[in-house]
């Protein structure tokens, strides 16, 4: 049985995914991410550290039979994968966030607006839905810095727990959509791989199922 690729990005969601891995009975063995190599062995797996806007396309080009994405991630690539669990980990939300003296002017129907963001497509795709043309500034980091220097009227990021708008005096405007990290497979490998990647989807719904269920007693309590 050969081994499986798995695309996952550095840092916060490699710990969640192998973590969920481990209880899941997936891994068998904890993987350590701290030091600089690029591929990690663990069990049957082979794990690739990239960059998390990266992952899809490892897994597109079949490098990776399988990976970790967003859903953040996967709209603004338009990925070609299949995606058959939700993770429930990496939550968060894609909005429209500014200053909050600039609300009153994002709703009353602009022509135009100048757009910061690291999603160009999904912040293209969502004015263009409002018909509200955009000049678009696309950044790579610190989006939340731009309508504070007036480099744009409005940002399009993601908000996780809130901390980088509060402390920046900015406010959510819009809610786009919300996202959470997917497990993402390669079509082929879907099929070449077929037992064992069923195997890993099997024993990670097996185990999000018996949380959900779990969470719902706990709230009825
Ligand atoms: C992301 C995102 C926000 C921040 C939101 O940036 O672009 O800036 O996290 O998180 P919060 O709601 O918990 O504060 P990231 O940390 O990836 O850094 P970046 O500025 O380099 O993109």
């Amino acid at each position: 049985m050969g081994k499986i690729t798995v695309a996952l990005p550095k840092g916060r969601l490699f710990d969640q995914t192998t973590d969920l891995f481990l209880k899941c009975g997936i891994l068998q063995e904890k993987v350590d991410q701290n030091s600089r190599k690029l591929i990690l062995e663990a069990g049957d797996f082979r794990f690739l550290l990239v960059r998390a806007k990266d992952v899809p396309a490892y897994v597109e080009y079949g490098v990776a039979d399988i990976g970790v994405a967003g859903d953040d991630v996967l709209l603004e690539r338009k990925a070609d994968v299949y995606r058959p669990v939700d993770l429930g980990i990496g939550a968060c939300t894609i909005m429209v966030a500014g200053l909050p003296q600039d609300r009153e002017r994002y709703f009353s129907n602009p022509t135009s607006l100048r757009i910061s963001t690291k999603y160009p497509n999904i912040a293209r795709d969502f004015f263009r839905k409002k018909g509200i043309k955009i000049q678009l500034i696309e950044l790579y980091g610190s989006i939340e810095l731009a309508p504070l220097v007036g480099l744009s009227d409005f940002i399009v990021d993601i908000v996780e727990t809130g901390r980088t708008l509060r402390e920046n005096g900015l406010v959510v405007i819009e809610e786009i959509r919300p996202s959470s990290a997917k497990l993402i497979t390669n079509r082929i490998s879907y099929k070449t791989k077929g037992k064992q990647i069923g195997d890993i989807i099997e024993k990670l719904e097996t185990f999000l199922e018996k949380e959900k269920k779990w969470d719902t007693t706990t709230l009825n309590i």
